[in-house]
């Protein structure tokens, strides 16, 4: 007999019943019966406050969702988890992010070694690497000193940098030779083909950053980049002893789990970055594919950085259910999703450095947890990850946030925002100015939550309104604030939500950490290139993608 899924236990089945009574429970009733509803559903934790009071839950809702955490052995799975368990199954590794964030008098045993001193081996050499850019000692081919590094990755080994250098970039240090950090993601090159117009192949260097050194999307800009190189630096240099070799060296670094392809590929030895295959693509921030990171705000930000995870690492393992911010966070998305059918989820920062915040989450929350099978091979019979995506809050409210407050769609939301800012602006006008700014955004940010909570009855001097200005409210919400945005609780609130989607993925019974979904697009991707590129034959293609490659080829021919 297999053992009961999740959604036959106990647990489930008594909130399921719980559901049927809340549902028809307005947000505003919840607050309307209970004073102090903030401080009961608010917790505290490495310099971040959630507030869950906006969820449309009650006491009881939430001891119900604890009991289901221990049905599923939550604390159980946290503890295998940090200990490097294979808990990535269909690949049979662990998974280790959180060993990347490990302070260097730490130990990590798994399987008979140590991680910890290769972890730190490695941040040593980025230490290494970074001194040299901000020393203006790494020089391109022709003596100059590389001021252009362009990140060449997609997916985990773009959005995580991405996101984290514009969020920290107050952060740069001073009295450094300055280094800009670019972006390159997109197979079609439009990215690149930017940055090669503007950047001078001199003092420019370029990170291939792909855990596998296989993506087409990297390789193919990689491609294009070296030849740029070639092209400019040899063509009017070569008398100056600037060859191939030389280029590679001074202008290529590469970051990757595959030692052997960063060879193959030609890049030097000692400008390799290796990591481990127990890291997985959207959790790799943390350490080489982090060179970005680290190359914008210096190695001590870059620690920073690490500590503040850490320090939520260690609430997640320490703090008891009840006052876990991850599994907190993922027993409201549970609730939500499961019990109150609400399977969209937006992403609202309040801070424009967060920006990236949202495309980042989708990645590592629908990436992870966009399952639909069981560990044991089992279809699911209830939903898992819902659809998440998101914008800065205060340009959001003048694009889609008009669904939020009267579409038809019940959509649980994400608040985020520093609590303090722009102390460090010296001008004391300015200062004065923006402090005001963010009071603004923050305000915003209140009263849109409230509004999405309360409906119409967040208005005071409530007349009878035509239907088309009617709120009917009843959006939950989480509100998250960071005492200030700073390396470290940038750091937290990442694996906040690293650790959140693993107690999703525990409950729901699935594999955060494989991605095979993405495997078919890619296979069948390039059987359509070979097509499109006449190198196979067109007569097996469905009637439509045919329709479609015959255009193009109609477009080239005229
Ligand atoms: O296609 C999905 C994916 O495999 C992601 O999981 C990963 O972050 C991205 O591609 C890039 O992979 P890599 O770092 O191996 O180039």
């Amino acid at each position: 007999m297999p053992h009961p899924t999740i959604d036959q236990r106990e647990a489930w089945q008594a909130l399921a019943a719980h559901a049927r009574e809340m549902r028809s429970t307005h947000l505003s009733e919840l607050f309307a019966g209970a004073l102090h509803r903030h401080a009961a559903f608010t917790r505290q934790a490495a310099g971040l406050t959630l507030d869950l009071s906006k969820q449309r839950w009650r006491d009881e809702t939430l001891e119900r969702l604890l009991d289901l955490a221990r049905e599923a052995e939550v604390p159980e799975a946290i503890r295998g988890l940090l200990a490097g368990e294979r808990v990535n199954r269909s690949e049979d590794r662990p998974a280790l992010h959180t060993a990347l964030r490990l302070p260097p008098e730490a130990s990590l045993v798994v399987e008979g070694e140590d991680l910890v001193p290769s972890v730190h081996k490695t941040l040593e050499r980025m230490a290494t690497m970074v001194e040299r850019f901000h020393a203006g000692q790494w020089r391109g081919a022709t003596g100059r000193a590389i001021r252009d590094v362009v990140n060449l990755g997609v997916g985990g080994s773009d959005l995580g940098p991405l996101m984290v250098t514009h969020a920290l970039a107050d952060y740069r240090p001073q009295g450094v030779h300055t280094i800009e950090v670019h972006f390159a993601s997109t197979m079609d090159g439009s990215q690149l083909a930017d940055y090669l117009a503007r950047l001078n192949p001199e003092t420019t260097l370029f990170v291939l950053s792909s855990k596998s050194f296989t993506t087409i999307d990297t390789l193919s800009n990689a491609r294009t980049a070296q030849d740029w190189l070639m092209g400019r630096l040899m063509g009017d240099n070569r008398e100056e002893g600037v060859d191939a070799e030389l280029v590679m060296r001074q202008h290529f670094i590469g970051v990757s789990a595959s030692p052997e392809k960063m060879n193959e590929w030609g890049i030097a030895e000692d400008h390799q970055l290796a990591f481990w295959e127990w890291v997985g693509g959207r959790y790799s921030l943390w350490g080489a594919i982090g060179l970005p990171i680290a190359l914008m705000v210096g190695m001590p930000h870059f620690r920073e950085l690490l500590a503040g995870a850490h320090a939520m690492d260690r609430h997640f393992s320490e703090a008891p259910l009840v006052d876990n911010l991850p599994v907190l966070l993922a027993l409201a998305g549970i609730w939500n999703v499961n019990f109150l059918d609400i399977r969209a989820h937006s992403i609202l920062p309040y801070d424009g450095r967060l920006e990236f915040f949202a495309a980042y989450l989708e990645q590592l929350e629908m990436e992870s947890n966009g399952k639909s099978v069981t560990h044991d091979g089992r279809g699911v019979g209830y939903s898992t990850c819902p659809v998440l995506w998101g914008q800065l809050g205060p340009n959001a409210q003048h694009a889609f946030y008009q669904l939020l407050h009267q579409g038809t769609q019940a959509v649980e939301c994400d608040f985020i925002a520093p609590l303090l800012r722009y102390d460090e602006v010296e001008d004391s006008a300015t200062r004065a100015h923006l402090k005001s700014q963010h009071r603004l955004a923050l305000a915003n940010c209140f009263a849109q939550s409230r509004v999405l909570m309360l409906g119409d009855e967040a208005i005071e001097d409530d007349g009878p309104r035509p239907a088309h200005k009617r709120y009917r409210g009843n959006q939950p919400s989480s509100t998250l604030l960071l005492d200030r945005l700073t390396p470290a609780t940038l750091g937290s609130l990442i694996a906040l939500y690293e650790h959140k989607v693993f107690v999703q993925a525990r409950i729901w019974d699935i594999n955060p950490f494989d991605q095979w979904g993405v495997e078919l697009g890619k296979k069948i991707a390039g059987e359509t290139q070979r097509i499109l590129e006449h190198q196979a034959d067109i007569a097996d293609m469905d009637d439509s993608t045919r329709g479609l490659i015959e255009a193009v080829w109609a477009a080239e021919r005229n």
